[in-house]
């Protein structure tokens, strides 16, 4: 299964998203690859950064910086693995077209506010363009204001689905991310298991 991280607006938590829900799919015992399809290399500098730091990844992280890169190689990579997760870049719309033809299913991160809403359309629809299952995931949600309810009600409203758990913005994410493994899986427990449909018991 080929799951594709994407939206045309930097900064949404799109390789936050793709290494901690690949972290915490390898947890429930998947063989779990993460690719880093922006030639920014979020992911592969993560990698680097946290084996460096003598605790590394426990996924393996490929680079595929362009879309021909994508179309040559990512379907023979993914076979090798139960899921493979894609962080896409965000201005090169080629790429994530190009990882969505491979894509069984694909993630629009869409932080609260209404500009943020309007940007993450177009994510819905160059995945509804490839005929991908697209679910929208809040993320950068602030804990100390109140849920972002009307943001919810209208991708309900429009019928976008979306997963029922929120990613809350979080000190000990940030802290992490491009320099450490997540020890600590924070909401991506939940997003993992929504993702894989299995239960897990709540933290308090
Ligand atoms: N849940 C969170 N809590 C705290 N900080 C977060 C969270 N998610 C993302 N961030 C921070 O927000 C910033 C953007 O996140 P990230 O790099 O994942 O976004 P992106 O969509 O991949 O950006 P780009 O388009 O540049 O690739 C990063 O500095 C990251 O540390
Ligand atoms: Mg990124």
């Amino acid at each position: 299964m080929i799951c594709v991280v994407e939206a045309v607006k930097g900064g949404v938590g799109k390789s936050t998203t793709a290494l901690y829900l690949s972290e915490a799919l390898a947890r429930h015992g998947r063989r779990v690859l993460a690719v880093d399809a922006d030639p920014q290399g979020t992911l592969l500098e993560w990698e680097a950064a946290a084996a460096d730091a003598g605790d590394p990844l426990r996924v393996a992280v490929e680079g595929l910086p362009s879309a021909v890169m994508v179309r040559r190689r990512l379907t023979g990579l993914a076979a090798s693995y139960d899921m493979t997760v894609v962080d896409c870049p965000n201005r090169d719309v080629a790429v994530i077209e190009a990882a969505l033809e491979c894509a069984d299913e694909a993630i629009v991160p869409v932080p609260p506010g209404v500009e943020e809403l309007r940007r993450a359309r177009a994510g819905f629809a160059l995945a509804k363009r490839a005929g991908v299952p697209c679910r929208a995931l809040l993320t950068l949600v602030d804990i100390r204001m109140s849920l972002p309810q009307e943001l919810l009600e209208v991708l309900d409203a429009e019928g976008v689905p979306r997963f029922r758990s929120l990613v809350r913005r979080r000190a000990a994410i940030a802290s992490t991310v491009g320099a450490a493994r997540p020890r600590e899986l924070h909401d991506y427990a939940h997003v993992a298991a929504e993702l894989e449909n299995l239960e897990v018991t709540l933290a308090p």
